[in-house]
């Protein structure tokens, strides 16, 4: 009974501990404190972009040490890891979006922000161009914004490897609008298949849910969206039961390459049981509005080409490099052998300069491009940052002593002053201590669709490698702690109560 009562009173305190932990967090976010205006006279630090690396450096930079200015095009920071789950609502897609206006009213001293993008950034000048591309332009829409330190944090496009009708015909999976796009389009393939007259072969054509990629995106979007299908598609429209079908289509010879290869049999494995048709060895070498032409090798070694029809594409072959990235890197000697991104040294300032810096999905260090990594790296960078500045700080004082030393009118106030310096020195050199970025992989998480997810996460024994009901709860917890706020952390939930009381939401909008 002592134990029963002992877990309860603990239970019971957890409970009241979170509401108030939940409490003073909306609170705070409600009211945040006075700001301390920019001051134009510290060293501009320009930041670019307002996603995983930027924000996580915005998020432990000590803003009263620059004059700090961020630019993007997008004012909100998105919470990527949640977003094929907005494809068929079983999010909502503010649910995981977080206003960058929100977040810097809580700096301490205030951020200059600008919804625009960088054009051009002129490396010998140190200006970035940036133009307000904007449903809403003001008679001034493009500007310069000069600057003493530049981080790019502007992520990466998506690739599409020159492939012809990709770009016009398919659907990427990357922000906010694609994923809103697709759930639309799901809808109205649904909707047309059932249109009174229509042939056989159209219905198969518009039920054909194609998915190109069989990285992470692309399984993730597979399972969210056969579980739409289960769940809700199924229940509501049952005219389409028999002709609803997705197919993932991957070059290599295995989905999720990254992951162990228990894991990648498991997931190949869930999705047969799903019914989720997956064609590796098939690579896609040309789309147009209604079918994909895709290569693969038949049995007699000759390759095919085949043309698979579909009602919704969904193109997810991971990254390529932006135009303003392409463009620097053209500016800069070292950077001529790059062909992925900006080549960063192990303090992530780009290679043949000394005052710019890249993180996330843009710079190349050596490792995936991941949420994770972006994040670690922003928050290396705000320790350098200050670091920096600290330093300074220190330098100038140990230069205005070494002044005072110098005036000092007896040796009683020379070695009083001498004293003074011998601190700093010591303060100096532990400031100065600061190691290259190492980079800490947690883990890899994926959700495979029917509520099972597969996870290569690092123990401390070594590496676990686990998939199914559980790893799901799992994930689920994970992404819920990792999500930017309480505000987000609260939508989500009440987004996944939503779905599992009422079913996903079949409007198109
Ligand atoms: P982003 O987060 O993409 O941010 C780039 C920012 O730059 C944006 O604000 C953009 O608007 C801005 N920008 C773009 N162009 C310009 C310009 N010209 N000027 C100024 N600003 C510009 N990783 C994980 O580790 N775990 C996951 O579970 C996971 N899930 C994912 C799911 C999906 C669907 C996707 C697409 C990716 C996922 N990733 C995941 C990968 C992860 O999202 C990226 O690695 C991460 O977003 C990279 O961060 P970043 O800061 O480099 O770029
Ligand atoms: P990816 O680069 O991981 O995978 C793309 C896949 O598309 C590759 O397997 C490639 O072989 C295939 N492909 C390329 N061209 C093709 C063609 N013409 N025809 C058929 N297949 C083709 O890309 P993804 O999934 O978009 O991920 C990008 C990054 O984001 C990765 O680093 C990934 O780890 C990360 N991410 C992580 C997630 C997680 O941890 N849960 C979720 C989503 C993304």
């Amino acid at each position: 009974w002592s134990f029963f009562r002992w877990t309860w009173r603990l239970t019971y305190l957890s409970a009241v501990g979170g509401l108030f932990y939940t409490g003073y967090n909306i609170y705070k976010s409600k009211y945040p404190p006075d700001q301390d205006p920019p001051d134009p006279n510290k060293k501009t630090l320009v930041i670019l972009g307002t996603g995983w690396g930027s924000v996580s450096l915005l998020k432990s930079l000590d803003t009263s040490n620059y004059n700090v200015i961020v630019i993007s095009p997008r004012n909100y920071f998105l919470f990527t890891p949640l977003l094929p789950s907005c494809t068929t609502g079983t999010i909502e897609h503010r649910s995981i979006m977080e206003p960058i206006r929100n977040f810097l009213r809580h700096k301490k001293t205030a951020v200059q922000f600008y919804e625009a993008e960088a054009t051009k950034i002129d490396y010998e000048k140190k200006v970035v161009y940036v133009s307000d591309d904007s449903e809403v332009r003001g008679d001034t829409s493009k500007t310069e914004v000069p600057f003493d330190m530049l981080v790019v944090g502007t992520g990466a496009e998506n690739a599409t490897f020159g492939i012809p009708g990709v770009k016009e015909h398919s659907c990427f999976l990357k922000e906010v609008g694609d994923a809103q796009k697709i759930r639309k389009r799901i809808m109205d393939c649904c909707e047309t298949a059932t249109f009174k007259g229509q042939e056989p072969e159209e219905v198969k054509r518009l039920l054909h849910m194609v998915v190109v990629g069989g990285g992470p995106t692309g399984v993730e979007f597979a399972g969210e969206l056969q579980d739409f299908f289960e769940n809700d598609l199924r229940k509501w429209i049952p005219e389409i039961a028999n002709n609803f079908h997705v197919t993932l289509v991957e070059a290599l010879p295995s989905v999720l390459p990254m992951f162990s290869k228990n894991l990648i049999d498991y997931t190949e494995q869930t999705f047969k049981e799903e019914t989720i048709e997956i064609r590796t060895k098939t690579a896609v070498k040309n789309v147009t509005d209604r079918y994909i032409e895709a290569e693969h090798v038949d049995a007699s070694g000759q390759k095919v080409l085949e043309k698979i029809p579909y009602g919704l594409l969904v193109w997810a072959t991971g990254n390529a490099v932006r135009p303003v990235i392409k463009d620097l890197m053209g500016q800069i000697p070292a950077q001529k052998d790059s062909r992925r991104g900006l080549l960063v040294n192990e303090y992530l300032v780009v290679k043949g300069t000394d005052n710019i810096w890249a993180v996330g999905d843009c710079a190349i260090a050596n490792y995936a491009p991941t949420a994770q990594v972006a994040a670690q790296e922003g928050s290396f960078l705000a320790r350098l940052f200050n670091q920096m500045a600290k330093t300074e700080e220190i330098e100038s004082e140990l230069h205005g002593l070494s002044e005072a030393q110098e005036k000092a009118p007896n040796k009683e106030a020379r070695d009083k002053v001498f004293g003074q310096m011998k601190d700093l020195q010591k303060r100096l050199r532990r400031v100065k201590q600061m190691g290259p970025f190492e980079y800490t992989h947690n883990g890899s998480l994926a959700y495979i669709g029917s509520e099972k997810a597969v996870a290569d996460i690092s123990w401390w024994t070594g590496n676990l490698a686990t998939g199914g009901q559980l790893t799901y709860f799992f994930w689920r917890s994970a992404y819920l702690s990792m999500c930017f706020s309480t505000r987000n952390r609260i939508l989500v939930i009440m987004d996944w109560i939503k779905a599992k009381t009422f079913g996903r939401d079949v409007s198109r909008e």
